[in-house]
């Protein structure tokens, strides 16, 4: 695949690391790519940089790992059509007020990407876990809360998620997605084993 990175800080980064390492071609993008030639040479000879614009051109499937306040001004008619995974955690305190009108916050992303196949996926997971195994450190099996409307969207990040040394589970429909999201929800934040997340999910949806 060729994986474009929106945001390449915490979550952006070693997510584009372990895909790079897993033999897909990655461009990391930020709005200053000359920052980011030191994290594509550690990612290796699969990265590049690129400026949003570019990235957004250049996946056939996007990480969009920027500020949830930042997701209205994204290059939105270059990522209809795509799969996009989405980090994306609105915390008020840091983001300022925004209106969700009622949406969960990854039918808020979608709603800024129209067209897009959205997955939330690796927002309920620390930078830390994904860090260590970019790092090629030991880790303990985790899983990855996942929701989509879109099959084929999930299929993928089911493989993505693999990908990244991390096992999926899937949630359901974004409509589905409160019950792992930001900031109090039962399943967000949340670093627990695969059997654990299904017994937990089972509870709590
Ligand atoms: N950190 C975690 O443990 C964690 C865990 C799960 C989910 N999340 C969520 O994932 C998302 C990203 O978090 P993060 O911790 O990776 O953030 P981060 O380290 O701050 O990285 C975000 C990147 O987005 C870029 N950016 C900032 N404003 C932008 C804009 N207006 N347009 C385009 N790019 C912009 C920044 O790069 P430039 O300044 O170079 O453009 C920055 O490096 C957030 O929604 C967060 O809540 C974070």
């Amino acid at each position: 695949m060729r994986i474009g990175i929106l945001g390449s800080g915490f979550i952006g980064g070693p997510l584009g690391r372990l895909w790079a390492g897993a033999g897909h071609e990655v461009m990391f993008s930020s709005r200053h790519p000359e920052k980011l030639v030191k994290l594509a040479e550690q990612a290796g000879s699969k990265a590049k940089t690129g400026t949003i614009e570019e990235a957004a051109e250049f996946g056939d499937v996007i990480m969009e790992a920027v500020p949830f306040l930042s997701i209205p001004d994204l290059p939105s008619d270059l990522l209809a059509g795509k799969v996009v995974l989405s980090a994306a955690n609105y915390y008020p305190s840091r983001d300022g007020h925004i209106e969700l009108g009622g949406k969960t916050q990854s039918e808020w992303v979608a709603s800024h990407l129209p067209g897009a196949k959205l997955v939330k996926a690796f927002n309920m997971m620390r930078a830390g876990e994904i860090e260590r195994r970019a790092n090629g450190e030991p880790f303990d099996p985790l899983a990855v809360f996942l929701a989509s409307d879109d099959a084929e969207a999930r299929t993928v990040a089911e493989q993505l998620v693999r990908e990244a040394k991390f096992e999926p589970v899937f949630v359901g429909r974004l409509a589905d997605s409160a019950v792992f999201q930001a900031t109090s929800a039962p399943l967000y934040d949340v670093q627990i084993s695969p059997d654990e997340a299904r017994r937990r999910l089972a509870i709590h949806s």
